[in-house]
């Protein structure tokens, strides 16, 4: 499929999905930071203790859809650049950047994410979530590694997709706020290190093994037995770390 058909299909499933959120977009609790977000969402394990203390720092948001994320971040002292491909998601991002915090602390663009409109090395931290999976790695990890300054952190927390099972879910299945399909495709082993190439320093760890049926009872719940059953299962046996539903990848620049 070309860059531009990737683009319009994935244009036209955000921009419709988005244009269903305009309305009811809200205020964030006033205690609400990403280091609150990060230890209670169970996908950004380890992202916390990666990235450190945000205040003061040039973060850049990938793929940022409502904005969300980008907002917190700023709550969290950092000054924050988000884009997106789809025009209307940023325009949701941009009111809810308006309710929540002083528009100044957020500038937010639509951008495609494999040729960003920002000078090399303009950020100290990069984070994006459900991001790389929706972009062509060959394109894209030469110039996400080109805007982080030298010794700069990016952190991605993106869905992978080795395990037979989950594929065949995610294709066939209908289930609880599951979205229409797009161009995305969740990354395998060939991605995951394409991405990682550019750097310095690259290390991954893949999450959600038992725990992926969390989701089944709800977002964000938490089924501490199956979160120790998968830390022992990953680490005796690596075979099954494949099958996981989500990876969290760490760069050093
Ligand atoms: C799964 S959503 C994740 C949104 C947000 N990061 C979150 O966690 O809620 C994927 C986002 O990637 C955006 N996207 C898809 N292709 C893109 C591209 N080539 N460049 C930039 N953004 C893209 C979509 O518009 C959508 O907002």
């Amino acid at each position: 499929m070309s860059v531009e058909d990737r683009y319009r299909i994935e244009r036209a499933k955000w921009d419709a999905l988005a244009s269903k959120e305009l309305p009811g977009v809200s205020v964030l609790p006033p205690t609400a930071t990403f280091y609150t977000y990060a230890r209670k969402v169970s996908v950004m394990a380890g992202v916390n203790e990666f990235l450190g203390d945000l205040q003061g720092k040039q973060v850049l948001e990938c793929g940022c859809g409502l904005g969300e994320i980008s907002i917190l971040l700023a709550k969290s002292g950092a000054y924050v650049t988000a884009f997106d491909l789809s025009p209307v998601s940023v325009a949701v991002a941009r009111r809810r950047a308006v309710m929540n915090i002083a528009d100044t602390k957020i500038n937010l663009a639509v951008a495609a994410g494999e040729s960003m409109p920002f000078a090399d090395e303009r950020f100290d931290v990069i984070f994006g979530k459900g991001i790389l999976h929706h972009l062509d790695a060959n394109l894209g990890c030469n110039d996400l590694c080109r805007v982080l300054k030298s010794g700069g952190k990016a952190v991605f927390v993106e869905p992978m997709g080795m395990n037979p099972i989950l594929n065949f879910v995610r294709a066939y299945i209908p289930y609880r706020h599951k979205h229409p399909r797009g161009a995305d495709r969740p990354l395998k082993y060939d991605d995951i290190h394409r991405w990682g190439k550019p750097f310095k320093e690259f290390r991954y760890q893949e999450i959600q093994l038992l725990s992926m049926f969390e989701r089944g009872f709800g977002f964000n719940k938490r089924f501490t037995i199956l979160r120790r059953a998968d830390a022992v299962l990953l680490k005796r046996l690596p075979f099954l770390r494949r099958y996981c539903r989500y990876v969290v990848m760490f760069m050093v620049k």
